[in-house]
């Protein structure tokens, strides 16, 4: 079978400043136009606004209307300019509600969201968990779907993604735990589909809780393989070109399709 390379795609890791909107939005402009190549690029969970917040209030204050915010429009305009899907990781305020999301913004000025089923630890006390179900669609012949950070601990998720026909599934992040990218590569594996985490790097102290954030982005591909990382402390782009139809095939010998070979009726999912 011949496969052609049908995507570029990218992952942002930096260093998101804590509340420093215009400084975090000009790292990500700034890595998008000078990668002009990419179909898609992925930017961390929250990379906007930083991860730790002392009150809600705090984040309030950085937390961004989706659509209807000069922060939305000028992301808006960076993916036209640069004709890319763009997927950022920012905290999206409805009314009194602050969502953990991540906004997919297309080329042609049209978006998505999704907000973060399953909050991590302190999260609980800021965010509102996701209350709009899983987020796919198509760009540029691949299926997309997107999940953030601890998203990762609940296979069930990547799995229900996947069920959907989702052949790269994009992953936001703010990792600290150590397994979040060893685990992706099995989500990879057992779902037979391209995975790309964008984590980010450095440290935040805010009220007495210190957290190091793991970085070593990766770009996975259906077997597992980390077709490119990054390294756990530098501010880069890296990016691959990649066949997403190859996630199509969920053969894993001559005589298993792990979706067909599924036993549903003796487990929930
Ligand atoms: C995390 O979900 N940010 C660890």
């Amino acid at each position: 079978m011949i496969y052609i390379l049908n995507m570029k795609l990218g992952v942002y890791q930096f260093n998101p400043e804590r509340l420093n909107l215009d400084a975090n939005l000009r790292k990500i402009s700034n890595a998008v136009l000078s990668h002009p190549q990419l179909d898609i690029v992925v930017f961390p969970e929250l990379a906007t606004s930083g991860y730790l917040f002392k009150s809600k209030n705090e984040l309030m204050d950085v937390a961004v209307e989706v659509p209807g915010s000069p922060v939305f429009e000028r992301l808006v305009s960076l993916a036209g300019d640069t004709d890319a899907l763009l997927v950022v990781g920012l905290p999206e305020k409805k009314g009194d509600c602050v969502y953990n999301s991540a906004v997919a913004f297309f080329p042609d000025g049209t978006f998505m969201t999704y907000r973060k089923l399953h909050l991590f630890d302190r999260e609980k006390w800021y965010f509102t968990p996701g209350d709009i179900g899983l987020t796919t669609f198509t760009f540029r012949d691949a299926k997309v779907g997107i999940m953030i950070c601890f998203d990762w601990i609940f296979p069930e998720m990547a799995r229900s993604i996947a069920l959907l026909g989702v052949e790269l599934l994009l992953h936001p992040a703010n990792l600290v735990l150590p397994w979040g990218q060893r685990a992706m590569q099995i989500r990879a594996i057992e779902n037979r589909i391209f995975t790309a985490t964008a984590n980010r790097i450095g440290k935040e102290s805010v009220s007495g809780v210190s957290l190091t954030f793991t970085g070593r982005s990766q770009i996975v591909s259906p077997d597992g393989k980390v077709i490119v990382s990054a390294d756990e402390s530098s501010e880069m782009v890296i990016f691959a070109d990649i066949d997403t139809s190859i996630a199509r095939d969920k053969k894993i010998t001559k005589n298993n399709d792990i979706f067909e070979d599924r036993r549903p009726e003796f487990y929930k999912l």
